[in-house]
């Protein structure tokens, strides 16, 4: 497991995902209402496209896939919770660390 450097903490909001690349993946981070923070799979498991631009709920952590509304659970390890995704989207572990230069939000991935 590595972590990897995603952004400053003040780039999440609870209003829409943040997207980094990171090892050639996209990964969207976004924060719920109280205040923690997740990272997931910009991908859609239905047909691969970008959520970046899907709404996200931050009282629950769903977000919903732009394209054909298929809707993901993020903190319930991004299951899928509505078709026409069949299969869940990839979250991961998120590490706040205070640096000289500010609060830097880390992803871990394998
Ligand atoms: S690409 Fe996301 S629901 Fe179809």
């Amino acid at each position: 497991m590595t972590l990897f450097k995603a952004c400053l903490l003040s780039c999440i909001s609870t209003d829409k995902p943040y997207k980094v690349t990171i090892d050639d993946v996209d990964i969207l981070l976004a924060k719920t209402l109280d205040d923690k923070i997740w990272a997931f799979d910009a991908m859609c498991s239905h047909a691969d496209k970008s959520m970046e631009n899907g709404r996200w709920d931050p009282a629950n952590g769903h977000i919903t896939c732009p394209f054909h509304k298929a809707v993901f659970d993020v903190p319930k390890g991004g299951a899928h919770l509505k078709p026409p995704a069949f299969s869940p989207i990839k979250t991961y572990a998120v590490v706040v660390k205070n640096e000289d230069s500010g609060n830097f939000v880390f992803i871990e991935m394998d």
